[in-house]
């Protein structure tokens, strides 16, 4: 789960990194307040979970309460990227000197993670990551050893960040090991005419699988997602991604949804979503999945590809009929089952003999069938 930025802005504080004083609103009046508490000048910032905000005109300098007021009444309610501004922070302005960058990121192929910094921070970072790779470091780390001051010391020197910079290095290393983080990203991190360094952005995403030690930010799913098919997926805790095909997949496990998008794609459809049931395939899961899936207009057919392992083929062939007492299935279902128990799963499945459902033994064949049913007119 991404955090918002307020949100990173006050883990960052608690592990007494340097942030400007703020605070958050949702209205321009409240804004309004906010910046005559901060002194009268504020950097009103858009709250959305996604980079590039001030590209986009999310985040503006306002001189006075005023100003503060009509600058957030122009931001809430932006689309950024897809995301609807709900609430707004209002910053206290800090007199940057230097720009610089600073994350540490999970790298799954090294199991490792990497510090990645550049002396040349802000808002044009991918363009310099892009253009001039050398401009910026990228430092394995050893998770059993972490960041220790002398590693802040290296990434420091490596990116050219200035050496009063390492104690927040190691601080933001604490970040992502004490509250199970996989990202944790300063950008800008910033020295300033006074020659401190304050963090004047921060991004944070926490692993989902801590989330029962996490309780603190609850877990309401992101109430700013754009398409309304993942935020009705989200609800029902699917794992569920929109595409833009039109062969609709759910399949257990991700890597056996991830090869069926591709098996798709080969037999000449394009895959409407990404959906993993994962593990279990209760009748409710099997259920919600359909309707999400269903709701999709341009889905014109839909895949079932499961592979029976510790929840048997048997146990997804119920699941699957008794969704289809309480789904509407308006467009026809491909289903392979292969695995464990997969011949009783067929059995069930050929017994209910739903007129819409078909079988196939092979996930080539499945595809195919789908993806002819798809496109044929
Ligand atoms: N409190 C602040 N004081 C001064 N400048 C700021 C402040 N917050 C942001 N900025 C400036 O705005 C830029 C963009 O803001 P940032 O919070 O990094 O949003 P994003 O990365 O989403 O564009 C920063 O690179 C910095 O130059
Ligand atoms: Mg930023």
């Amino acid at each position: 789960m991404d955090l918002y930025e307020h949100q990173a802005r006050e883990l960052f504080a608690e592990h007494g990194i340097v942030v400007p004083r703020a605070e958050v609103t949702d209205s321009p009046a409240g804004a309004r307040e906010i910046a005559r508490r901060l002194g009268g000048r504020a950097v009103v910032k858009a709250q959305v979970k996604t980079g590039g905000r001030g590209k986009a005109g999310g985040v503006r300098l306002a001189a006075d309460p005023a100003e503060a007021e009509a600058t957030a009444r122009r931001i809430l309610g932006m689309d950024i990227k897809g995301h609807r501004v709900g609430t707004v922070m209002l910053a206290e302005p800090v007199d940057v000197e230097h720009e610089f960058y600073v994350s540490y990121v999970l790298d799954r192929a090294a199991g490792r993670f990497l510090a990645i910094a550049s002396a040349e921070g802000g808002t044009e970072i991918e363009e310099v990551a892009a253009t001039r790779p050398e401009a910026v470091a990228r430092i394995p780390i050893d998770p059993a050893v972490g960041v220790t001051s002398a590693k802040a010391a290296e990434i420091a020197a490596a990116a050219g960040l200035p050496t009063q910079s390492a104690d927040v290095l190691v601080r933001l290393w604490q970040v992502l090991v004490r509250e199970d983080a996989l990202l944790v990203e300063a950008n800008p991190l910033v020295r300033t005419r006074q020659g401190r360094i304050v963090a004047l952005d921060g991004k944070v995403t926490l692993d989902d699988n801590s989330r029962f030690r996490q309780a603190r930010w609850g877990d309401a799913p992101d109430t700013g997602r754009a398409d309304p098919l993942e935020a009705a997926a989200a609800e029902r805790g699917l794992n569920y991604v929109r595409l833009d095909g039109e062969v609709g997949v759910i399949g257990n496990g991700a890597g056996l949804v991830m090869s069926t998008l591709d098996v798709v794609a080969r037999c000449g459809a394009r895959p409407a979503n990404f959906l993993d049931i994962g593990g279990g395939a209760s009748a409710q899961v099997m259920a919600d999945g359909l309707t999400v899936i269903l709701s999709d207009p341009a889905v014109r057919s839909v895949l079932v590809n499961v592979f029976g392992g510790i929840t048997a083929c048997d146990a997804v062939a119920d699941g699957i009929v008794r969704a289809l007492d309480t789904v509407r299935l308006t467009r026809p279902l491909v289903v392979r089952l292969d695995g464990n128990n997969a011949a009783r799963g067929r059995a069930i499945l050929d017994d209910r003999a739903h007129p819409l459902v078909h079988q196939a033994t092979t996930m080539d064949d499945a595809a195919r069938r789908a993806a002819h049913l798809a496109t044929a007119h």
